[in-house]
């Protein structure tokens, strides 16, 4: 612990010194001077006059420092049943070359790219290639629907679109063309160009002009050197889920992302140079951005790129069985994944198969590491279990256990202690920090450590609105929780419309936008609620136009099937109630805690403020008549 705190302290009385310290770890091209400059909102600007480019530090850097035959990717896929390594001069050649086609195609610095692609290798070229010529990737989630990329493409607005003809979900596969021709058409600000990885699972059809085939463009390609960035130049944009049917495009740059995620990988994941990572996650989050692509490379690791389920992929003896495999010292994936394996394998039968001595720790992080999962994984593996918490735009983790400076005890329920940087205050509605124990909003004093969001793609107002402005001086989590009298953070759940399903974040607003714009629809609300295996699930209500004229079940089947077209199967929301009313307050605010009680059938306590009282008995009996219906 007193490691923990001397390391701590240093970061907080000097954060310039002490990154510009880290920041000396990586090969720059021209090494800063200035540790950060401060901006008029209160954020940094991390390393201004420093140069560099993280697909550089990332791989030839690497290859100079005698890594060159270092695996640095493994790429296993139980979906296809192919395990492919890339050596870090393999992976540095095939960068280099990807580089080259874009390059060729008039992509460069600061120019946009969307990345929509299945978890195979040519996802993580495809960011270090723009990383490597200057232009900001925007990677897409595959289980995204077309109306969900077409956002993000109006927004940032691309010079190309990379994509795969498919992704394999278990057993199905997903033609992605499709999906991407009808984003193209739904888009605004279409690219002109759009690069296909064709993969032997189905052939996308191409549209000459416009679509062109990845492996004929890699045959002639030239490789390009990484060009030099300025350390506040984008890397990134990542859009992620607000209160609203806009996703907010958070954005990341090279040089505080790059020291930040060096810093993070021996000092939260204990790892070492040439050690395994196996980060069970997609390059569509940002778990998959930080410690799948860009944290373990540069930092020297192999990382494993897994294409497949925790569990029927073939069964839940998938992890422990790429753990031995390829001899992983550090797992990570979400809560959710292994409360999948517990539920399919409760006695762990298919962990006593592998052996997983390579394995020294596990993490968890997307959503809070409910205590009843940690106890079972500590109890099965042996292992220890560490939570930790972070967030899009964040990049890397702001709360976790210093495991690399000396590991603290673990707390049940707890994601440990604020990393080295990250000044956590909890806070009370009206901007008071608040005693120990007491839950309020979690906030950060900025300004926030290297690594985090300088800005929202295209919005700096909305960087104010959404983060900024709740609390002056602070950075607004969006998360409540508390901190107990030993300095453990704990984090309770989300403050705002955001839920967490599966370990993905989703807006409820956005489903509330879509689901009221149907035509029989007057009025409706989604909520979060409980749910076992994927922590949360949405449930709607809704209210009828006087005049509609629908059946209720046809009505639940149409909007669950426009939730899944627009947004993705990923949203989950499957129960729809239809209902005389929704409970509000006298000024016409939605009572979501209240609706929550009633779908979890928990005592009501009715509010001073609702407007018709009478109206909770009205909606809990139309609760209960469609359930049972559904029920039979
Ligand atoms: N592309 C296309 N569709 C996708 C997809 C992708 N990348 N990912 C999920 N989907 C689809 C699924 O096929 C499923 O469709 P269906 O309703 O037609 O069956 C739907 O979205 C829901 O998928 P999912 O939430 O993954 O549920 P599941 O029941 O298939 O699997 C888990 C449950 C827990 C095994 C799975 O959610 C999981 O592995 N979660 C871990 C998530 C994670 O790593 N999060 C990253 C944060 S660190
Ligand atoms: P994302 O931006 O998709 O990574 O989601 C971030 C959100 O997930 C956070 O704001 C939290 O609500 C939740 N989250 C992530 N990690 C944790 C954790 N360890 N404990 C509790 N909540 C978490």
């Amino acid at each position: 612990m007193q490691a923990y705190h001397e390391i701590y302290a240093e970061a907080q009385q000097d954060p310039e010194g002490f990154w510009l310290e880290q920041a000396q770890r990586l090969a720059w091209f021209k090494q800063p001077t200035v540790g950060a400059t401060l901006k008029k909102n209160g954020m940094a600007d991390w390393f201004p006059d420093g140069e560099l480019n993280v697909s550089y530090l990332a791989l030839d850097a690497q290859v100079e420092a005698g890594r060159g035959e270092q695996t640095a990717l493994i790429y296993d896929s139980p979906v296809t049943g192919n395990v492919q390594t890339y050596s870090y001069r393999e992976l540095l050649d095939e960068v280099a070359k990807f580089a080259g086609v874009i390059q060729s195609m008039g992509v460069g610095k600061g120019d946009r790219v969307i990345i929509y692609m299945p978890m195979i290798p040519q996802a993580a070229i495809a960011m270090l290639a723009c990383a490597r010529v200057g232009a900001i990737h925007s990677v897409v989630f595959g289980g995204f629907a077309a109306h969900e990329l077409a956002i993000r493409i109006d927004d940032a607005e691309p010079a190309l679109l990379l994509t795969a003809s498919c992704g394999i979900e278990g057993k199905k596969t997903l033609a992605y063309k499709p999906i991407v021709d009808k984003a193209l058409k739904e888009a605004e600000k279409p690219p002109q160009n759009v690069i296909v990885f064709q993969r032997e699972q189905e052939t996308a059809t191409l549209q000459s002009g416009r679509d062109h085939d990845w492996q004929q463009l890699m045959q002639h390609a030239e490789p390009v050197a990484a060009v030099p960035v300025a350390s506040t130049h984008p890397l990134y944009i990542l859009y992620t889920s607000g209160t609203t049917g806009r996703p907010k495009g958070v954005v990341r740059d090279h040089g505080g992302y790059a020291v930040a995620l060096n810093f993070s990988m021996n000092y939260v994941y204990g790892l070492q140079p040439g050690e395994v990572f196996f980060t069970a996650s997609d390059v569509g989050w940002v778990v998959g951005h930080s410690y799948i692509v860009y944290g373990p490379l540069i930092f020297g690791c192999t990382s494993i790129l897994y294409e497949g389920k925790p569990v029927n992929t073939p069964d839940a003896g998938a992890f422990w069985r790429v753990i031995e495999q390829h001899k992983v010292t550090a797992v990570f994936s979400a809560p959710t994944a292994f409360r999948a394996i517990k539920k399919e394998d409760p006695k762990a039968d298919y962990l006593k198969r592998y052996d997983i001595g390579s394995l020294q720790r596990i993490y968890m992080a997307g959503e809070r590491l409910d205590p009843a999962t940690y106890e079972w994984t500590t109890e099965v593996t042996g292992r220890p279990v560490y939570d930790h918490w972070w967030q899009t735009e964040s990049g890397w983790p702001m709360c976790a256990n210093p495991v690399g400076v000396g590991a603290t005890p673990v707390k049940p329920g707890s994601s440990s202690l604020p990393v080295p940087g990250y000044e956590i205050a909890v806070l009370d509605t009206a901007g008071k920090p608040l005693p120990a124990g007491e839950e309020g909003s979690i906030c950060v004093r900025l300004p926030l450590p290297p690594g985090c969001l300088p800005t929202v793609w295209g919005d700096e107002q909305r960087l104010r609105d959404s983060y900024l402005k709740a609390f002056p001086g602070y950075y607004c989590s969006g998360d409540g929780g508390y901190i107990d009298k030993d300095g453990y953070v704990f984090i309770m759940g989300r403050t705002d419309d955001v839920i967490n399903v599966a370990g993905h974040r989703l807006s409820t607003g956005e489903m509330e936008e879509i689901l009221a714009a149907h035509p029989e629809v007057a009025e409706c609300a989604v909520v979060g609620t409980p749910d076992d295996l994927k922590g949360e699930l949405p449930i709607g209500l809704v209210i009828l136009k006087n005049e509609a004229d629908i059946d209720p079940g046809q009505l639940q089947s149409d909007l669950v099937q426009t939730i899944r077209d627009k947004i993705g199967a990923i949203a989950c929301l499957k129960t729809l109630y239809v209902v005389p009313k929704l409970p509000k307050t006298r000024s016409g605010k939605i009572l979501r805690r209240l609706i929550r009680q009633l779908l979890l059938r928990e005592d009501v306590a009715i509010p001073s403020t609702i407007d018709d009282p009478n109206s909770i008995a009205a909606i809990q009996q139309s609760i209960e008549q469609q359930s049972k219906a559904s029920h039979r």
